[in-house]
């Protein structure tokens, strides 16, 4: 059975919540331990440089994040769990990307757009106070998840274009300088619903309504107490619609245990016997992993050996993988196999390579062409009675092309089955085919 590589990366901005334990670490836990999936999550430590300038903070932020991963049952020995700027081939293929990167593709990135936006409405620079970092962001994405050659990347719906994007940028890639990477695909998990916040809106962090994973069970039970509920007394009957206290419940709850809440709502439960059992349902599932939790903050060095073993792995693949990454761009050692440039790439800076394309027309004869990168037809083959001595024909032609006198050679030989070509189309054809060669054989 092939293995499905799974990767995600988890900004470290703050201090996990609630929300973030039912939305992102307790579906991903679950599913790296499914059979068929290797799964690589990773500290996105580089990208919260892009939103905090306060050290202490992506310190602080860095080792919550990762001591509850692991409290949440994450297995370091089964997985790959590193920290992003524990790998510098990351912000090495960063670069090669943003070569290979519209910059106009990053001006239509939904969060530069946003703050553009933002700017322009309140006839600011549409540029003001944006980072040619948060500009990037996207690109830096992307490098982390073409590092690992990644299938499925769990993200929430606000991150979907940057898949796309990272799919836009393996495909330039690889159409400049051979198969390297694989698509990426964005993997949306549909039932876990979003949590809301103390306020009723969606627990998040930029609305000041969390509840933190980690609290101690006082804490835990002081911010329940502050969920918004409505003002019916005791003995009223209660709307499960609407209410976040419900939501956060079923959340952690089995059907049965929701289906009673439900009962209890439609009978007249106090709010505050609701939170009382909120209180016990959340603190059973979370209680177990707390002392571990607290066992990590209190011992940070056993999370930092346990993210370096982490890197390690993760370097296993991307040093190697980054070596043939610069080889393919021509950042080579000088000594080896040194090639002659080609005069089409060296013109558009870029090897847009040319393709023959085999067909069979409407009078049932096999034909080919040979076209350039943009469309352009160089070759065009005469009938043949089948598709093996029209793929023969191409695959002499490929042979013979490694050097542009050799394809003028071939191709003269072959004037009985191609149409015929005057000798700018024939210098064309011939250089087309010496790019192809020289590109198959680098790679
Ligand atoms: N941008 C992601 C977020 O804010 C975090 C992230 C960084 C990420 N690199 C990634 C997610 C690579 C998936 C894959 O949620």
């Amino acid at each position: 059975m092939s293995t499905v590589r799974f990767l995600t990366g988890i900004t470290t901005s703050g201090t996990p919540h609630l929300g973030n334990y039912v939305g992102s670490i307790r579906p991903a836990v679950r599913h790296s331990k499914a059979p068929g999936v290797e799964s690589f999550y990773f500290l996105a430590d580089y990208h919260a440089l892009i939103k905090i300038d306060d050290p202490a903070r992506i310190q602080r932020s860095t080792l919550e994040i990762a001591a509850s991963w692991l409290a949440a049952g994450l297995d370091p020995a089964h997985v790959t769990f590193y920290r992003q700027s524990d790998v510098p081939e990351i912000p090495e293929l960063c670069w090669f990307l943003t070569c290979v990167t519209g910059k106009g593709v990053l001006n239509r990135a939904h969060a530069y757009k946003a703050s553009v936006d933002k700017n322009t409405a309140a006839n600011l620079d549409p540029d003001a106070d944006v980072t040619a970092g948060l500009f990037m962001y996207p690109v830096l994405m992307g490098a982390d998840i073409l590092m690992f050659n990644a299938h499925k990347v769990p993200v929430g719906r606000d991150q979907i274009q940057h898949i796309e994007m990272a799919r836009d940028m393996a495909a330039s890639f690889n159409h400049l300088y051979g198969e390297h990477f694989v698509p990426p695909q964005a993997e949306i998990e549909e039932s876990v619903a979003t949590l809301p916040g103390l306020d009723g809106r969606k627990m998040s962090k930029s609305y000041d309504n969390t509840i933190p994973l980690f609290s101690s069970r006082e804490q835990l039970k002081k911010l329940i107490a502050g969920i918004k509920t409505d003002s019916r007394a005791p003995g009223e009957a209660k709307d499960t619609e609407g209410s976040a206290l419900f939501q956060i419940y079923q959340a952690f709850a089995s059907a049965e245990e929701t289906q009673a809440l439900r009962q209890a709502y439609a009978n007249g439960i106090a709010w505050g016997e609701a939170k009382d059992l909120l209180l016990e349902r959340i603190d059973r599932e979370v209680a177990p992993m707390r002392a571990a939790y607290e066992d990590y903050m209190a011992h940070p060095e056993k999370v930092e050996a346990l993210l370096l073993a982490g890197a390690a792995k993760a370097r296993a693949i991307a040093t190697p993988f980054m070596a043939r990454l610069r080889g393919a761009v021509g950042l080579r050692p000088l000594n080896a196999g040194l090639q002659t440039p080609n005069a089409n790439a060296a013109k558009a800076g870029k090897v847009a390579l040319p393709t023959f394309k085999q067909y069979r027309d409407k009078d049932g004869q096999f034909y080919f062409k040979l076209a350039a990168a943009d469309g352009t037809v160089l070759l065009q083959s005469r009938a043949f009675a089948s598709g093996k001595e029209a793929g023969q024909t191409i695959a002499s032609l490929q042979r013979d092309g490694r050097d542009a006198a050799l394809a003028l050679q071939a191709l003269g030989a072959l004037t009985d089955v191609l149409e015929p070509l005057d000798a700018a189309d024939l210098a064309a054809a011939a250089e087309a085919l010496a790019m192809l060669a020289e590109h198959v054989a680098s790679n």
